[in-house]
């Protein structure tokens, strides 16, 4: 269906109206520190800041690495089913204001249980959130279990004995965390493994690696969609793959721009990925650290890059 151009100064609205799926975002980079605190009040849980305020404004990273230390200090709060349940719900609340429908939510088990708590707490907890998604807002949202790529594959499939038990409450695998030093291949055997189990699957790849590492997501784990992506830019012959087998890239420009992917908005690629013709989305990704949520990103990128109506109804069609 083709929608008529809008005038750019009403982009804003369609922006923000427009029906969207999020199909890259972290439960636990939604948890503002508003959250961490009344979490760790009720849970006996110290921080190592002084209030809210002096915690947001820890949020400043010079890379992925940056970010995922103070990201893995606020998971620290998290101790009881129902702590996994207010965590996804106030995220879905948020997403219904950005007229989100559908959410695909990545979760690390392996945080977790390396707390000591029992992955079906995690589970259990985040799975009665989604499942009650379509009464409270109106939105569908299903949950990817993402193994931790700076912990070994031995690990890794651990967590997938973990998970086994409550396999239907969950509909994919991904891979996150440190990505330089930690190749796909370090997965190829409990990704083969979670394929064999009818597992979606999903990884982080080209967010700060070059794109051999998403070569190697496809070829080696097969994965149906990567997240990030944005390095394969750099790749002549990696875009026409991605553009002749239309590989889904969930891009998360405002994620991007904190970690210092890009040094600033207008640098980002989202626009030339998408006039290249590759089957990109926008996405939240950590939204609690990064300054926003979808239709943050989705305002923030298309003012930076001088988007158009067009390109929005691309991105709402490709998500
Ligand atoms: N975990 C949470 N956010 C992440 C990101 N941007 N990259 C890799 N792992 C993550
Ligand atoms: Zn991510």
């Amino acid at each position: 269906m083709n929608h008529p151009p809008i005038a750019p100064e009403r982009l804003p609205e369609l922006l923000r109206a427009m029906p969207k799926a999020e199909l890259h975002m972290h439960i636990e980079g939604s948890l503002e520190p508003e959250l961490i605190f009344a979490m760790g009040q009720r849970n006996g849980v110290a921080l190592n800041y002084p209030s809210v305020e002096a915690l947001r404004s820890a949020y400043v990273f010079n890379n992925l690495q940056e970010f995922l230390d103070i990201y893995h200090a606020g998971t620290t709060v998290l101790k009881t089913e129902q702590d996994f349940f207010d965590m996804a719900n106030a995220y879905l609340a948020r997403a219904q204001a950005d007229s989100v429908v559908h959410a695909e939510i990545f979760f690390d088990t392996q945080t977790h249980t390396g707390h000591g708590l029992g992955a079906e707490t995690v589970i259990n907890g985040l799975h009665r959130a989604c499942a009650e998604a379509p009464a409270r807002f109106g939105i569908t949202a299903s949950l990817i279990l993402c193994f931790l790529r700076h912990l070994s594959e031995e690990e890794a499939f651990e967590c997938l004995e973990q998970a086994l038990p409550l396999r239907d409450k969950i509909v994919g695998i991904g891979l996150a965390s440190s990505e330089v030093g930690h190749p796909p291949e370090k997965f190829a055997r409990v990704f083969a493994r979670a394929r064999e189990l009818g597992f979606r699957l999903v990884a982080h790849a080209g967010e700060e690696a070059p794109p051999a590492y998403i070569w190697s997501a496809l070829d080696v784990l097969k994965v149906e969609r990567i997240d990030h992506g944005v390095q394969a830019i750099h790749d002549a012959a990696l875009m026409q793959r991605l553009v002749a087998q239309r590989v889904p890239l969930t891009v998360c420009p405002l994620s991007n721009l904190k970690l210092c992917v890009f040094p600033t908005l207008a640098d980002h690629n989202l626009r030339r990925m998408l006039d290249a013709g590759i089957v990109a989305t926008v996405n939240s990704d950590d939204p609690a650290y990064f300054g926003g949520y979808i239709n943050d990103n989705f305002t923030q990128t298309f003012a930076a890059l001088g988007m158009t109506s067009q390109h929005a109804y691309q991105l709402a069609r490709n998500s």
